[in-house]
């Protein structure tokens, strides 16, 4: 009995070579086409929050050139907006570039969970919360595909840490497994219709995510009923006749002709049923169906300045306020006629995205040294005292301390540079570059009027903010961070980002301390589904900044909260003598005796 394909008419006409040649790449970003089919090759590109759109050499880490796109916030920064509206029209905006660049199929959003602040890919992921990453992956994925091309959400699953990142086996119980780190790819699948899906290079409780049948039969297809594409990570597949029989469709990037005949002699020796290679055939022709509106648009193109605008607003509205103190009560927003410093490397060479293959060519960029006259006419100068990942340099820093000695205010840029947070390798620590400390330090003697602007794609040790009075987390801002950043300094916007993973006091307070990542083969997820606030929750531990925190410069009263069986209602008040925007959070979780559970909701009201 032959199962009936959509596209049987297709199916019935090709050869089992031809079958099996559609289940592996033509180069590092197209699958094979069959002209005398109809078969299209289908165009593959990166990134989260970018297009890193190829044209010469390819790779999957971001060695070579792409051509220049809009370099929107890292989702770890667009995470703190906690707006699925913002979400969706940063999705559209890169689904119009990559339509215009001639991709078929956009790889983002990565939602694995930020199980480990240290985690060396936690800029390109969500949060600490699988409610929060797939709400916003989802918002995210239907913006993409709203321009008739399609979202790849990634890496499917348990992929959160970077340390052996090809080989490392998870192993992890079941109850963290599914409601922890798949909860998100769920509710971004179901409510985000994404088209495809990347399965993640490492293995999940012994066998690869790519191979996996409880994952990608038992779990995506059956209980998920999940019908879209299942791709590779690059590099990804192991075995292309296991991969095919878990319905893994595509193995990336192109490798020749071996896994074509490998799938071949499956079928061959009856070790892959041909129904399931005709299977991923039907699941790469409807993949081709589902992108064409996205092929006939290309010419309909984009507007880059309005992208810009875009990523300026986003970046601004991903900003979170960590500190502000100061006498009389608190230093910001600034005045326009402060005489202003600005110090620090990352003034004039920003950090505005993470390394890897995530990282694209901003068609522009903005540094605050750049546009900080703009903002601030009487600002005092600027003065790199540092370089990144240097030894300190006295003479920078004497011309950072005589500028900070004859100005009101210092604008001090910190973070962590380029090589601490990177695709491919995690973190030994949260801790931000002593030189950079050591300079905050002799600063806060000459002038104690501080605000750090931080940039970082996840939480950093922050023992020495008593050095400073206002803290403002400008993330990794994308090409407009540094004008959303001075947008904020001045009150034009009022804050309003929440983080969206917990700032631990100590680096040892989190929860997997001592055990991430897994040094060798495996990756033990002892900790189970306390991670972030569950476990700092659960166990009574203080934190720095919890998951959900940000200051305003306005405040807001709650009442009348009412609950029925449709859900909750309350009042809610700017009491404060400026416009802005809140978060109002809902955690609402079951004493049981052993011990939490809990659901959340999160609605942006401005
Ligand atoms: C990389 C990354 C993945 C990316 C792919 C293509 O190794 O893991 O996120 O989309 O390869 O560049």
């Amino acid at each position: 009995m032959t199962t009936e394909w959509k596209h049987g008419n297709i199916i019935s006409r090709m050869s089992l070579e031809e079958k099996a040649a559609l289940l592996n790449g033509a180069s590092e970003w197209t699958t094979r086409e069959i002209r005398r089919l109809g078969i299209e090759a289908l165009v593959f590109s990166d990134g989260p929050n970018g297009v890193r759109r190829q044209r010469g050499k390819g790779d999957h880490l971001g060695l070579n050139a792409s051509v220049p796109a809009t370099c929107f916030p890292a989702l770890s920064a667009l995470a703190c907006s906690w707006d699925e509206a913002l979400l969706y029209r940063v999705g559209q905006a890169l689904g119009e570039e990559a339509r215009t660049l001639g991709v078929d199929v956009l790889l983002g959003p990565g939602l694995n969970i930020r199980r480990n602040p240290a985690g060396g890919r936690n800029f390109e992921y969500f949060s600490e919360d699988p409610f929060l990453s797939g709400k916003e992956a989802a918002a995210f994925i239907r913006g993409i595909q709203s321009t008739g091309i399609s979202a790849c959400p990634k890496h499917f699953a348990v992929n959160s840490q970077e340390l052996h990142r090809m080989t490392v086996d998870s192993v992890l119980d079941e109850r963290a497994l599914r409601e922890l780190y798949l909860t998100g790819f769920e509710i971004a699948l179901k409510e985000g219709g994404a088209h495809a899906i990347m399965t993640s290079y490492n293995k999940v409780n012994g066998s690869y995510a790519n191979e996996n049948t409880h994952l990608l039969l038992e779990i995506l297809r059956k209980e998920w009923k999940y019908d879209g594409f299942v791709v590779t990570d690059w590099g990804g597949c192991n075995d292309p006749a296991k991969g095919a029989a878990c319905r893994s469709d595509l193995s990336m990037p192109g490798a020749g002709y071996v896994p074509v005949h490998e799938i071949v002699q499956a079928v061959l020796d009856s070790r892959l049923p041909m129904e399931a290679l005709e299977q991923c055939v039907e699941d790469t022709l409807e993949l081709q169906r589902k992108t064409a509106p996205g092929r006939k648009n290309r010419a309909a193109g984009y507007d880059p300045e309005k992208h810009h605008i875009l990523a300026r607003k986003t970046a601004a509205q991903s900003v979170v306020l960590l500190k502000n103190q100061g006498k009389p009560s608190r230093l910001l927003p600034l005045s326009e006629n402060t005489r202003a410093a600005l110090i620090g490397a990352f003034g004039s060479s920003p950090r505005y995205q993470g390394a890897g293959s995530s990282a694209i060519n901003p068609s522009r960029l903005e540094s605050l040294s750049q546009v900080i006259g703009n903002y601030l006419p009487r600002y005092t100068g600027y003065a790199a005292g540092y370089t990144p990942g240097r030894k300190r340099d006295p003479a920078k820093e004497r011309k950072a301390l005589s500028l900070a000695e004859k100005s009101e205010l210092i604008l001090y840029c910190m973070g962590l540079d380029e090589c601490s947070e990177l695709e491919g390798r995690d973190r030994k620590n949260l801790a931000i570059p002593e030189e950079q400390i050591l300079l905050l330090q002799k600063l806060y003697e000459v002038n104690p009027n501080i605000v750090v602007l931080l940039s970082a794609g996840a939480a950093v040790d922050l023992w020495w903010e008593n050095y400073c009075s206002g803290i403002v987390y400008g993330q990794l801002g994308g090409q407009a961070g540094a004008s959303a950043v001075l947008e904020i300094l001045l009150g034009k916007i009022c804050p309003s980002g929440r983080l969206s993973e917990t700032w631990p006091l100590r680096y040892e307070d989190t929860p997997s301390y001592g055990y991430f990542p897994g040094p060798e083969r495996t990756a033990e997820y002892r900790e189970s589904i306390f991670v972030g606030y569950r476990y700092y929750h659960s166990a009574q531990i203080r934190v720095r900044y919890p998951f959900g925190y940000g200051l305003s410069y306005t405040s807001f009263s709650y009442s009348d909260l009412k609950t029925d069986d449709r859900g909750m209602s309350f009042e809610i008040r700017n009491t404060g003598d400026r416009d802005g925007a809140e978060v109002a959070q809902l955690y609402v979780g079951i004493k049981k005796k052993q011990g939490l559970s809990s659901r959340q909701g999160a609605e942006r009201l401005s």
